[in-house]
């Protein structure tokens, strides 16, 4: 199987946040990748922007450090390392001055008429002044659009007035929200697995669905992040962007096509018929829990509040919750959504659990019949997994046993798994929206978000300990397993 590389239209990205982590990490080692499969065109520039003093050399320099630790040996090819250091150039810009300005409009000049792609890899509270600096010295040209990464705000008011600084520059077209797990490949067949199949939607509703689960654990802490980490908090940092967009994609009805308004207007259908979650109801349908220091894999780690340096802290590493959608198709089945930091195993998934059969035909002696489980694995081993009920082979009479049909995308094709960020990236120069967020949906996020983080402000109680090697803070014998959903039940 081989993959198929459209080539893209000449642009120039200019990064502001050029040397912070996230260019690191993540933007330059895409880029990268991308020329590596020709996708990017000769003329294409890469422009780093930042407040540090630094010459275009020593930009260069930085982002080869960068590609050496982010990057296998094998991949840095080192023809296709000249060729992208040759596109990068730097400007040293300042967000609340006109220091930089003058020249960041000169260097554009030079490519009047193309793609250009403003990625703004900083805080939130830069969006605004950013925005504001381009609109002033007209560098948003009709073919400029603007990336902005998460926190989308820390609450509803505080998304609204994002969205309103940065929506004097730009339109809500040119406007490009990153949920960087929407870029997931898993992610994306979720819609194929849904619409290019007969199979599941037929069966993909209350009547036939018993609940579904959401589950993203990570194995590490707060790492370098805890400062801020602690003012976010799994809820904020997780559950209102990834999960919740993950919950839209199982949940939604079908698009009349996959045009970003039209997968997005079903998207926000979905956020809307969330069920709130009252004060009262809290203690049933949410647990909160923080990480205590321990062993975990065998090394030992601090516990957050240490990572954290400051005793005493509420923020949450860890969020379980019962969430339900009040429609037709999803009326009383539960969507548990949990995710969590320092948590004994790495593992992003969605489960989608069948009803039980209505009458068992075989009889106590053949075993018991568990439920059919889809399930969709975003990381590691990314794949889809059908467990169904069949006999186990051999005579002594009919026992019935729960096989998986397991398929594993990196044997079923043989192809490289690209970064989230590789596909992103590139849809913003191609500009196609389908993969990012619209400002009606994540204020809507917010809006069945805000009581919950209120009523926790309101609330004495501290969250729970996550005690060493359990997948959240319940201590009740198998709590921490796939059955653990239940016991939260209401
Ligand atoms: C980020 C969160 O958006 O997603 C991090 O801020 C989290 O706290 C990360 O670790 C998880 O992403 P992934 O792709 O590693 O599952």
């Amino acid at each position: 199987m081989t993959t198929r590389i459209i080539p893209v239209e000449i642009f120039d990205l200019v990064v502001f946040g050029a040397t912070g982590d996230l260019a690191q990490r993540k933007l330059l080692p895409a880029l990268f990748h991308r020329d590596l499969q020709d996708q990017l065109p000769p003329e294409s520039r890469i422009i780093g922007a930042s407040r540090r003093a630094m010459s275009q050399d020593a930009f260069r320099t930085f982002a080869v450090a960068a590609l050496e630790k982010y990057l296998k040996p094998e991949e840095r090819d080192p023809a296709v390392m000249k060729r992208f250091l040759d596109r990068i150039d730097y400007v040293a810009v300042d967000a609340a001055s006109e220091d930089g300005w003058p020249k960041l409009a000169k260097v554009l000049k030079a490519g009047n008429g193309r793609i250009r792609v403003f990625y703004l890899a900083v805080g939130p509270d830069l969006f605004g002044p950013i925005c504001e600096k381009i609109g002033a010295h007209k560098l948003n040209s009709e073919q400029s659009r603007v990336v902005i990464e998460k926190p989308l705000g820390k609450d509803g008011a505080s998304a609204k007035a994002l969205n309103d600084a940065i929506g004097k520059v730009f339109p809500e077209s040119r406007a490009y929200r990153i949920d960087h797990y929407l870029g997931k490949e898993t992610v994306q067949n979720l819609m194929a697995l849904r619409f290019a199949n007969t199979l599941f939607e037929p069966l993909w509703n209350a009547a036939h669905i018993d609940h579904v689960q959401i589950t993203v654990a990570e194995t590490l802490g707060v790492e370098g992040r805890a400062g801020y980490y602690d003012t976010s908090g799994a809820l904020r940092d997780m559950v209102q962007n990834h999960i919740l967009q993950l919950l839209c994609l199982v949940a939604m009805e079908p698009p009349s096509s996959i045009d970003a308004d039209a997968l997005r207007d079903e998207k926000l259908k979905v956020l809307k018929s969330l069920a709130p979650i009252s004060e009262s109801d809290m203690a049933q349908r949410i647990v909160r829990g923080q990480y205590k220091a321990g062993a975990s894999g065998g090394n030992a780690v601090p516990g957050y509040l240490d990572e954290l340096g400051a005793p005493g802290s509420k923020t949450e590493t860890f969020v379980a919750l019962k969430a339900e959608i009040a429609n037709w198709r999803w009326a009383g089945v539960p969507f548990y959504l949990r995710t969590g930091k320092r948590l004994p195993s790495r593992v992003s998934e969605i489960m989608v659990q069948f009803k039980a059969v209505p009458y068992n035909l075989f009889g106590a002696s053949a075993g018991t019949i568990t439920n059919n489980q889809l399930v969709i694995r975003l990381q590691p081993n990314e794949g889809v997994k059908l467990g169904i009920m069949i006999k186990e082979p051999g005579p002594g009479g009919m026992r019935l046993a729960n096989v998986p049909l397991d398929m594993t995308f990196a044997d079923a094709f043989n192809v490289r798994n690209p970064d989230a960020y590789e596909r992103l990236l590139m849809d913003t120069v191609r500009g196609n929206q389908t993969l990012f967020m619209r400002r009606d949906e994540v204020e809507a996020a917010w809006a069945w978000i805000d009581p919950i983080l209120n009523g926790w402000k309101s609330s004495s109680e501290l969250p729970k300990t996550i005690h060493r090697g359990r997948l959240g803070p319940i201590r009740r014998r198998g709590a921490d397993r796939a059955r653990w959903p239940h016991l939260a039940r209401g």
